[in-house]
């Protein structure tokens, strides 16, 4: 079997007495869509700040690329091909969305040779997102649909082999939620990415994905085609016996 893109062993995040990631194995392949669930709380964001380099696990190992990067900082695993957004929008309000793009090219250095090297200007994937209208518009001043799509830009531009998406739809209407689905897929169908996208929309999301991880109280409790793991009973207890974080 090819190497996966990601592979994460026995991965847990302590703060302090909290243990906010428990032990998660994780394997992911190239061109795998993968959701990724669970209730408020449950380590989701914790999880992917170890994925991109953000934050050290306490302990357990990463290896992205068939390269351990364990302890490693962020720049190491955006130079493996990790990219991400942030669960609290980050665009620069006062620079254009071309702009927000380009500083997304230019943090991804120079020599960057992944699959979709098409990518190599502001312009192209404005155009992929749709937003090749707002090109000139101060972030700040576009929907919050179109910032977001315009965060997603800013990690394409890092030209990524793995995209983690924190709640990239989060706020929007559920019209917008299915427009950006519907872009997440093109993003693994169209530029061959890999993709763990986080959201609280579990039906849209149950519906585009061909696999769903579910985490509760920092321990991954499912992995599966989502109508499997959508009639798990430790699933269904997971939503049920806690708060339900959203549309489940
Ligand atoms: N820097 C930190 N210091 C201490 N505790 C933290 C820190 N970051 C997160 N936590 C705690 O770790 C646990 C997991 O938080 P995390 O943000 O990863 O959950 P989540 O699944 O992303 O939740 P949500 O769906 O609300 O975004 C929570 O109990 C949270 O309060
Ligand atoms: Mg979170």
């Amino acid at each position: 079997m090819a190497e996966p893109v990601l592979r994460a062993e026995e991965v847990s995040v302590h703060f302090g007495g909290l243990v906010a990631v428990d032990c998660v194995s994780l394997e992911v392949g190239s061109r795998e869509l993968v959701g990724m669930i669970g209730p408020n709380g449950a380590g989701k964001t914790t999880l992917f700040h170890t994925l991109s380099g953000v934050l050290a696990p306490t302990s357990g190992r990463l290896v992205v690329a068939g390269e351990n990067l364990t302890g490693r900082g962020a720049h190491i695993y955006a130079r493996s091909g990790v990219a991400r957004t942030f669960q609290t929008p980050r665009v620069f309000a006062a620079m254009s969305a071309e702009e927000n793009v380009r500083f997304g090219l230019e943090f991804a250095g120079r020599s960057r040779t992944h699959a979709h090297d098409a990518f190599d200007n502001a312009a192209s994937i404005l155009g992929f997102l749709g937003l090749a209208d707002s090109a000139g518009i101060p972030a700040g001043e576009l929907t919050p649909a179109k910032q977001r799509l315009l965060e997603i830009g800013m990690a394409l531009g890092a030209r990524p082999k793995l995209l983690l998406l924190d709640e990239v739809a989060a706020g929007l209407t559920e019209g917008e939620v299915e427009l950006a689905a519907a872009l997440i897929r093109r993003v693994r169908d169209e530029l061959g990415l890999a993709v763990i996208w986080i959201e609280h929309a579990v039906r849209v999301l149950m519906k585009s994905v061909e696999r769903v991880v579910v985490l509760h109280q920092g321990r991954m409790i499912a992995d599966g085609a989502p109508q499997d793991v959508a009639r798990d009973p430790a699933v269904v207890e997971a939503y049920l016996g806690g708060e339900a974080g959203g549309e489940a």
